[in-house]
């Protein structure tokens, strides 16, 4: 029985006429087995046996060819519906760097061109290196100014400052020094316009041979008017309290309280703490104060970003508001 015809039909409704043309009421098997009641006993046999076969052969062709084109039927309906879910967003937005993300970059860039290696400090703490060793004692009051996160049932905290750098550098390397260090630090305090509970500092250490207070100055005097572009800018140190430092003092530059403008008017803007590195400080990281003194300081990168792009509101950083980020990508 040559089924060709059968697995070579081009639809399902090409197969169903020639299911009915063999197997229909009067179609050519049909026929076949109606004039099978006439037959002798003798040809029934033969013609029994042979007609089954030829059914059975017709019924499976059928039954193939049903499956392959119910299947291409499928396939050419699921690619009419197809829908390309990739395509690309008509946004145009393509991101930009966080204004907090270019101050550390241009931080980072001066100080290293100045010779100072970047180093790293734990944001988890322990005690020792975010408070003894830096000449704090237990019970010391800058320890409670310092609002300090400890974790729970733990000994650690989150460091209060970035100082910890300082000592993690001593107690690994040998002297000389000219190290920054920036990054995140931790202070339980409610959030308003100029307070974060995380905020971003950087940190300077040097200690090379003779260096003194003339050095802390014109190395911080030359960055701000860096940063500026103030070639002038006045700058004072005024005398302060860090315990960590002997003398200290805290940096301010001129500013105009009332328009806000940098070197001019009769204001100062305060930018952060420095001194001379104090012995205590130098002898609990186990080297010799007669022989090693440097200088160190530590300075908000908000309050740094905040002048440079004119924004009142530090929450405005850790909104991720992306009308307030894309703003201030000019
Ligand atoms: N760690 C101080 C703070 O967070 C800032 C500071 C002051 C850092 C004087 C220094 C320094 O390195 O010499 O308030």
């Amino acid at each position: 029985m040559n089924t060709q015809d059968i697995l070579s039909a081009a639809s399902l409704e090409e197969l169903e006429k020639l299911r009915l043309h063999y197997l229909g009421k009067s179609g050519v098997i049909t026929e076949k087995m109606k004039a099978f009641g006439s037959l002798s006993i003798e040809e029934k046999k033969i013609q029994g046996a042979l007609l089954n076969t030829q059914k059975e052969t017709i019924q499976q062709a059928i039954q193939q060819r049903k499956q392959f084109l119910e299947l291409q039927k499928m396939n050419e309906e699921l690619e009419s519906q197809w829908k390309d879910i990739t395509l690309p967003t008509r946004c145009s937005d393509t991101g930009s760097r966080h204004p907090i993300s270019k101050t550390i970059e241009l931080i980072k860039d001066y100080f290293t061109t100045q010779g100072f290696i970047l180093k790293d400090g734990p944001e988890i703490e322990d005690e020792f290196h975010n408070f003894d060793a830096l000449n704090i004692p237990a019970h010391h009051p800058a320890r409670q100014s310092h609002d300090t996160f400890f974790l729970k049932d733990s000994t650690l905290l989150m460091r209060t400052h970035t100082s910890n750098a300082q000592i993690r550098t001593m107690e690994k390397e040998k002297p000389p020094y000219r190290i920054l260090s920036v990054g995140r630090v931790y202070r339980s305090d409610a959030p308003d316009a100029t307070h974060s509970p995380v905020f971003h500092q950087y940190e300077g250490l040097v200690i090379e041979k003779g260096i003194h207070m003339g050095h802390l100055k014109g190395c911080l005097a030359d960055f701000f008017r860096y940063v500026f572009n103030i070639p002038n800018l006045p700058i004072r140190f005024r005398p302060s309290f860090f315990p960590f430092t002997e003398p200290s003092a805290e940096m301010d530059i001129q500013f105009n309280k009332k328009t806000g403008e940098i070197g001019k008017g009769s204001d100062w803007l305060e930018m952060g703490g420095c001194g001379m590195v104090h012995p205590n400080v130098i002898k609990n990281c186990g080297l010799d104060p007669h022989e090693h003194s440097g200088f160190a300081f530590g300075f908000g990168v908000e309050r740094l970003a905040m002048i440079r792009f004119g924004i009142a509101d530090l929450r405005g950083f850790f909104t991720n508001d992306t009308h307030f980020l894309s703003h201030y990508n000019s």
